[in-house]
């Protein structure tokens, strides 16, 4: 089956050169997602001479591997943003990322990109009665953060629910062709947008020196880091986020079960849903099955989702694809300067699954830290706040697990070589000597240093996806020890195949 995700795999991409010489430019932009690419044509379009870096391809993070919805309903947000955050924060959540679908509409509409972009509700719906109660409270705290949310008690869905809040005014769109056109409309306008090219260190200063793989250097006034957690280490976004993945299935559908609108369910695992139209045919999306990256059997969650989308909709699924994102300690996006000390250093990360609006709204954010600009949403998202109340639960929580991970992965009893199937993996080894064991189709072993190389984590198996996966900070890696997901910027090390 596809693991290729719908939006790359109904793309024409333009391939594009790696960085091939040390350029000189007011910004560099570091990540090709939706985040990065939005952030250099603000830019661009204000008058800096930009340069974007993308250590794969356009779309290769998140940005391609999505839902695809633009919303600013994300699930039950509201009464937990008001009481954490209080109403002005809840407010500005809310305007930011109904820009950001608004913003996505105008941008669309001035470059002519057709990414199947359409207005849809959204819907958070339960089905139990026990999360009614939690509904009413979102339906009433959605509003006074200005959205229009109302009660529903019935969908166009082949299930009963109990209650659900709906809110008008939303998008969904085809992210890849979206990303694709931006990406376009930069080159016209003069950006280096170069593919293959990995960020491997910022120097700040005056200019900022970003230094990549490929041996090459941008000098840079200002840096925009958009690589989703940011790969460099100050400001310590990997301890101030956790990464949850989670898994999308599709198949074409010709039924009219699953509803007008796109929905997402407040049960635990939680349940996306949305149809695509795409040329002639119909998709139907499914997404779900959370957990902490790293930790987890990939493949029986997308056996669990695949079985779930064949009861509620009698549909098998012919694509499966996932990917994951950044679940910030106190569930606020982190938009603006890397830490206390590096004034032109930029981030934006911690999106929580909702990243496609926000990313879009972020972008203007980012623009205004760049020009010394006051915005009405960088104190909310402002990356030096401490809000200590609202972040200590989670921040303990998954600070312990790191640790408990670092520690105790070196401990646990390994696998035997002979146990490692065709196509399979498994850590073998002991304490320092872990090694990551590949057998390939042909039965040849392959092995790499288990050791991530961000902080130095035991990688897992993921046997869905036959990558190595981090289960401290999200670092993922190829089976030949490449980088496909950070805040890890060098391979695994190769090691001898034991014998
Ligand atoms: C299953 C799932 C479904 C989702 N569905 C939705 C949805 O329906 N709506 C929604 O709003 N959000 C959704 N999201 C979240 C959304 O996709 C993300 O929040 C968003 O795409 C983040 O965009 P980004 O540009 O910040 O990061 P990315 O898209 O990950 O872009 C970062 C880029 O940086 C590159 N990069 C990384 N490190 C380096 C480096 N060192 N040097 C150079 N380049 C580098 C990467 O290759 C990548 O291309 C979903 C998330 C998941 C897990
Ligand atoms: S991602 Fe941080 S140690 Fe692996």
């Amino acid at each position: 089956m596809s693991q290729s995700s719908l939006w790359l795999d109904t793309t024409e991409r333009q391939p594009r050169a790696p960085l091939a010489r040390d350029v000189g430019v007011d910004v560099c932009v570091i990540g090709a997602g939706i985040t990065g690419l939005s952030a250099a044509l603000e830019l661009r379009r204000s008058g800096a001479s930009v340069a974007v870096l993308e250590g794969r391809f356009v779309g290769a993070g998140a940005s391609g591997y999505n839902t695809a919805k633009l919303s600013a309903l994300h699930g039950l947000t509201y009464a937990q943003l008001e009481r954490r955050h209080g109403l002005d924060a809840a407010r500005a959540y809310a305007e930011a990322n109904q820009h950001g679908v608004e913003r996505a509409f105008e941008l669309a509409g001035q470059l002519d990109i057709d990414c199947d972009l359409r207005r849809k509700p959204n819907v958070t719906y339960a089905e139990t009665a026990a999360d009614r109660d939690r509904v009413q409270a979102e339906v009433a705290a959605a509003g006074r953060a200005g959205l229009p949310a109302s009660l529903v008690e019935e969908l166009d869905l082949p299930f009963e629910i109990a209650a659900a809040v709906s809110v008008a005014g939303q998008a969904q769109f085809h992210p890849v062709a979206f990303l694709e056109g931006v990406a376009r409309e930069l080159e016209r306008l003069g950006v280096t947008l170069s593919e293959g090219t990995m960020a491997v260190g910022v120097d700040a200063g005056s200019p900022c020196r970003v230094r990549t793989a490929t041996g090459h250097t941008v000098a840079a006034g200002s840096v925009v880091v958009a690589t989703h957690l940011p790969f460099l280490d100050r400001g310590l976004y990997f301890a101030r986020c956790h990464p949850e993945r989670s898994y999308v299935v599709a198949a074409p559908y010709t039924g009219e079960a699953a509803g007008e609108a796109m929905y997402l369910s407040t049960e635990s695992p939680s349940h996306s849903i949305r149809t695509h139209e795409l040329g002639s045919g119909t998709w139907l999306l499914v997404g779900g099955e959370s957990h902490k990256t790293g930790q987890a059997d990939a493949q029986e969650r997308y056996e669990r989702l695949e079985r779930w989308m064949l009861e509620r909709f009698g549909v098998q699924a012919t694509m499966r694809w996932a990917t994951q994102d950044q679940m910030p300690v106190d569930g606020v996006p982190f938009i603006g300067p890397v830490d206390h000390v590096s004034a032109n250093v930029f981030v934006a990360t911690g999106f929580r699954k909702w990243g496609l609006a926000m990313g879009i709204a972020a972008s203007e954010l980012l623009a205004a830290w760049v020009e010394g600009r006051d915005h009405p949403w960088r104190s909310l998202f402002d990356t030096r706040r401490l809000r200590l109340r609202a972040a200590a639960g989670s921040l303990l929580k998954e600070n312990a697990n790191v640790a408990l991970r670092f520690v105790g992965d070196r401990l646990v009893k390994r696998a035997d070589v002979d146990s490692i199937a065709p196509g399979q993996g498994r850590v073998v080894g002991q304490r320092l000597a872990q090694r990551a064991v590949h057998r390939d189709e042909s039965g040849e072993l392959h092995a790499l240093s288990a050791r991530c190389t961000h902080l130095g984590c035991i990688v897992n198996w993921n046997s869905g996806e036959r990558t190595w996966d981090c289960p401290c900070h999200g670092s993922r890696f190829a089976v030949d020890g490449e980088v496909i997901m950070g805040p890890a910027v060098s391979p695994l090390e190769r090691r001898e195949p034991p014998s």
